[in-house]
C-alpha cells in the first residue's frame, strides 16, 4: 500500500483503543436501526452555508434522537443546550458532534490558506491550525471542515483561495502540517479539534472555473495530480474525508463507490469517517443520476459515505431500505461505528460537556500569543512579485502617500471563511502605517469594490504627486474568493487599473500592495508599477504584516503556490505542464511575436499571446539575492531501493538577511506516461546572513520517482532523470542528471 494510512483508533493507546471500541460495540448493540440512521443524519443549526434545504427544527431532531452531529451552531451556550438535549433528554443518549468551517483561524483570523501556503512553510501551517484548533475547541467545536487540500489550476476558481494553490507536492506538505495543527497529538485533549480533508475529489477541475461545474478528468489525472494531498492528509491521520460536489466518471462523488469504498478505503486504507458536502447526496438527483432521496440514500451508503451533511436522504430513506432488505444494515452498523469512534476518541462518551468552558474561551481566544502569530504567518505569507529599482523597503522617513480603500478596510483582511473573525479585531494597513511612518496622508482613491469619484482620483492624484513614494492598496473584496466565487474577468475589479495609470502618471514612484483571494491577470500593472507586494487577505494582523514587509522589518520569503496567468486565454497555465508533441519551449522561436513562417507556426502556441505566465509557480523576489553553487548528486546511477543524496549551496549575496525558499524539481525524461516537464519533489526555507552560505541535503528515493504507470500501477520506471534546483519553476539555477536502473 503506497499510503500509510493512520486510523483514529491507531493514534491511541492500546488501552484507550480497547476501551474505546468496547463502548462503541455497546452501543451499536443498544441502538434501534431508527436511532443508528438518526446519529448519520448532520442537521444546521444556525446561518446556512448553501443552497436553501428546507426548514429544520434541530433542537427538536436531537430530542428525538434523529440526529448524531450538529453544523453551524451559535455559541457556547447553544451548544451546550444541544447536548444537554442529546445526552440528558433523548432516548439513546448518545452525544453530539458539533462541526464548523473554521478555515485560517477562529476568531483570531490568519491569512487565507493560498496566503498561508505561500510561505512555503509547513511550521507556518500548523501554527496556524493549532493556534485556530486551540480557539474553536474552547468554543464548543469537535469538528473543523479543515483542511481544504483541492489542487486548483484554475484561477477563475474561487476556492483556489482556500487551499495550497497548483502543485500536488507543496499542497501535500501544507496539508499534512494543517492536520497535524487542527489534531494535535490527542483528540481528546480540550485544545483540539477533528480535521477533514476536503473535497473528495477532483473539485479543483471544475471545468471553466465555474463553481460546481462538470469535472470530467481522467484517472491518471485524478491520481497524479488530485489525490496526492489526500493520500498525504490521511498519512498525518486526517480524521475525516469530505465528498466533493463534483462527479468523477460521471457519478458524483458522494454515490461514487469507486472513489469511496475502492480507492480511499480499499486501496488507501482509509478507515475514518465520511461526511458529504452541503445537499451533497440530495445533488444526485440534480446531477440525473437518482430519481428520489430512497436511490440517493441507496447509492451513498453503498458508496460508503457515512454522514448526511443535511440532505436528509438517511433520515427519511434508510430505515425502509434496510427493512425492504435493499441496503444491508451492515452498511449502516458500518458508517455508525465509524462515527461512535469519531465520539469516543474525541472523549465526549467520558465527557461530553468537555468543550463547553467559557472561562477557557475567554482565556484562549484572540490572545497576544496567538497575534503574534498571526503576524508571523502574514509576514511569510507575502510574495514580493517586482521591485523595480529596489524601490523597497521604504526607510520610513519618506514623504508616503497611502491609496486604497482597500487600505483602510477591516472586513476584507478576515477574506470570506472568517467563522468567528471581527472586522474590528483588524489593524488595517491604513492604521499601522500611521503609526509607524511619520508623514503619512491617506487618500481613499478607490472605494474597497474599486470604484473612483472624480473626486477621489483628484484627491488621490494630489496626494500622490506631493509625496516621494505612493503605497497603494488594490484588489478583491473578500467576497469575491472563496465558495461561489468564480470570476471569468482577473483583472482588478472596478476602476483600480485607472487609478493605478493616474497615480503611476504623476511621476512618484508607486509601490501597488495587492489583496486577492486568487491570481489575477495584473499584466499592465507588472509592466508599469515599480514594485507589487501580493498580500492574499492577510488576516486580524494585516497592517502590521504588511508594514514590516514595506519597511524592511522582514525581508519577503513568500513564494506563488499558483501560477499568475498573462491573461485568461491561457487558463489552465501550470508549470507541471507536459511537454506535448510540439514544444515551442524546444523550438528557437520569439513567442512573443506572431509566427512568421511554418517552423515558427507549427508548435503549441497562440497566435496572439506568448505561452510564458505573468509570475510562474514559486516565483517570489527578496530586498537582497541569493547564488546557487556546488549542486552535486552522491551517484550518476540508483536503483529503485537506493537513495540519492543531493547537495547544493546557497549563498547570500546581496546586503541584507533573508530567507531563500530553495526548490527541487524532477524531470523524467521517457515514461510509460508522457510526464511534466518537471515536478517538485522538495523545497526548504534557507535563512541566510548577508554574505552567508549554507549547504543544502535533500534525500531522495524511489517514492519520489513514482507514478500512475501505463500498466494501471504506481511505479518508478528506469530511465534518464534531471534533478534541477532554483529559485523558482522558471529560475533553474544547477541541472544534474542521473540513471534510475532496476
Ligand atoms: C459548503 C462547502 C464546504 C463546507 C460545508 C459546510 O458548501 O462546500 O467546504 O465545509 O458547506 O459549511
Amino acid at each position: 500500500m503506497r499510503t500509510q494510512t493512520r486510523s483514529l483508533l491507531d493514534q491511541c493507546s492500546p488501552e484507550r483503543r480497547a476501551e474505546i471500541e468496547r463502548r462503541v460495540e455497546t452501543l451499536l448493540s443498544e441502538l434501534t436501526l431508527e436511532q443508528k440512521v438518526g446519529q448519520l443524519n448532520q442537521l444546521n443549526a444556525d446561518f446556512a452555508t448553501g443552497t436553501a434545504v428546507g426548514d429544520m427544527d434541530v433542537e427538536r431532531g436531537v430530542f428525538d434522537g434523529d440526529i448524531g452531529s450538529v453544523l453551524n451552531f451559535g455559541d457556547l451556550d447553544e451548544a451546550r443546550r444541544l447536548q444537554e438535549l442529546a445526552v440528558e433528554e433523548s432516548d439513546h443518549g448518545v452525544p453530539l458532534l458539533l462541526a464548523f468551517d473554521v478555515i485560517h483561524g477562529h476568531r483570531t483570523i490568519f491569512p487565507v490558506p493560498l496566503g498561508e501556503a505561500a510561505s512555503w512553510n509547513p511550521e507556518m501551517a500548523e501554527l496556524s491550525a493549532r493556534v485556530a484548533a486551540t480557539e474553536a475547541a474552547a468554543s464548543g467545536i469537535h469538528w473543523t471542515f479543515a483542511p481544504s487540500v483541492d489542487v486548483g489550476r484554475d484561477p477563475r476558481w474561487g476556492r483556489v483561495m482556500e487551499a495550497a494553490g497548483e502543485d500536488p507536492y507543496l499542497s501535500s506538505e501544507i496539508s499534512k502540517a494543517r492536520v497535524r495543527g487542527f489534531q494535535g497529538d490527542d483528540l481528546s485533549a480540550d485544545d483540539t479539534v477533528l480535521a477533514c480533508a476536503k473535497h473528495y475529489v477532483g473539485y479543483g477541475a471544475s471545468e471553466a472555473g465555474r463553481e460546481y461545474n462538470t469535472v470530467d478528468i481522467s484517472e491518471t489525472n485524478l491520481r497524479e495530480v488530485h489525490l496526492p494531498p489526500f493520500e498525504a492528509s490521511l498519512e498525518a491521520g486526517v480524521g475525516s474525508v469530505m465528498n466533493a460536489f463534483n462527479l468523477y466518471e460521471r457519478i458524483p462523488a458522494s454515490g461514487n463507490e469507486k472513489l469511496v469504498n475502492d480507492l480511499l478505503r480499499d486501496e488507501l486504507g482509509f478507515e475514518n469517517l465520511v461526511v458529504s458536502d452541503w445537499n451533497s447526496f440530495g445533488e444526485l438527483r440534480n446531477h440525473g443520476v437518482a430519481s428520489d432521496l430512497r436511490e440517493v440514500a441507496r447509492a451513498c451508503i453503498e458508496a460508503g459515505s457515512d454522514v448526511d451533511m443535511v440532505s436528509g436522504a438517511y433520515a427519511t430513506e434508510l430505515v425502509g431500505l434496510v427493512e425492504d432488505d435493499v441496503v444491508d444494515e451492515s452498511l449502516v452498523d458500518s458508517a455508525v461505528r465509524r462515527l461512535l469512534t469519531v465520539k469516543g476518541v474525541l472523549g465526549l462518551f467520558d465527557d461530553p460537556y468537555r468543550y463547553f468552558d467559557a472561562d477557557r474561551q475567554s482565556r484562549r481566544t484572540l490572545t497576544d500569543d496567538h497575534r503574534e502569530a498571526a503576524r508571523a504567518v502574514a509576514r511569510e505569507s507575502q510574495v514580493l512579485l517586482k521591485n523595480e529599482d529596489d524601490l523597497l523597503p521604504l526607510d520610513g522617513d519618506e514623504n508616503v502617500a497611502l491609496v486604497g480603500g482597500l487600505a483602510d478596510s477591516d472586513t476584507d483582511m478576515l477574506g470570506a471563511w472568517r467563522a468567528e473573525g471581527d472586522p474590528d479585531d483588524v489593524t488595517t494597513l491604513r492604521t499601522t502605517l500611521a503609526d509607524r511612518v511619520e508623514n503619512v496622508t491617506y487618500a481613499a482613491g478607490c472605494d474597497r469594490d474599486g470604484t473612483v469619484s472624480d473626486t477621489q482620483l483628484a484627491d488621490a492624484v494630489d496626494t500622490v504627486a506631493d509625496a516621494d513614494v505612493a503605497v497603494v492598496a488594490v484588489g478583491e473584496r473578500y467576497s469575491q474568493s472563496g465558495e461561489a466565487a468564480s470570476r471569468a474577468h482577473l483583472d482588478l475589479p472596478g476602476d483600480q487599473r485607472a487609478l493605478l495609470e493616474a497615480l503611476v502618471e504623476t511621476g512618484t514612484p508607486v509601490a501597488a500592495v495587492l489583496f486577492s483571494g486568487r491570481p489575477l491577470t495584473i499584466d499592465w500593472e507588472a509592466e508599469h508599477v515599480p514594485a507589487i507586494l501580493e498580500a492574499w487577505f492577510p488576516g486580524v494582523e494585516a497592517g502590521p504584516a504588511i508594514a514590516d514587509v514595506l519597511l524592511g522589518e522582514h525581508n519577503p520569503s513568500g513564494r506563488l503556490p499558483m501560477t499568475f496567468p498573462l491573461t485568461e486565454g491561457q487558463i489552465p497555465v501550470y508549470y507541471n505542464r507536459l511537454k506535448t508533441g510540439r514544444p515551442a519551449e524546444d523550438a528557437d522561436v520569439d513567442l512573443t511575436e506572431p509566427p512568421s513562417d511554418h517552423g515558427e507556426k507549427y508548435l503549441s502556441r497562440y497566435l496572439d499571446i506568448p505561452n510564458d505566465p505573468l509570475y510562474a509557480f514559486g516565483h517570489g523576489e527578496s530586498y537582497t539575492d541569493f547564488a546557487y553553487t556546488d549542486l552535486s548528486l552522491d551517484a550518476s546511477t540508483i536503483t529503485t531501493d537506493e537513495t540519492l543524496s543531493v547537495e547544493v549551496t546557497v549563498e547570500n549575496t546581496g546586503d541584507r538577511a533573508g530567507t531563500e525558499v530553495v526548490q527541487l524539481y524532477l524531470r523524467d525524461a521517457v515514461g510509460s506516461r508522457s510526464r511534466p516537464v518537471r515536478e517538485l519533489a522538495r523545497f526548504e526555507n534557507v535563512d541566510l546572513d548577508a554574505g552567508e552560505s549554507a549547504t543544502v541535503t535533500f534525500e531522495l528515493a524511489a517514492a519520489d520517482f513514482e507514478f500512475w504507470t501505463a500498466d494501471e500501477a504506481y511505479a518508478a520506471e528506469p530511465g534518464a532523470f534531471e534533478v534541477q534546483v532554483g529559485h523558482a519553476s522558471d529560475d533553474i539555477r544547477a541541472v544534474e542528471r542521473f540513471e534510475l536502473v532496476e
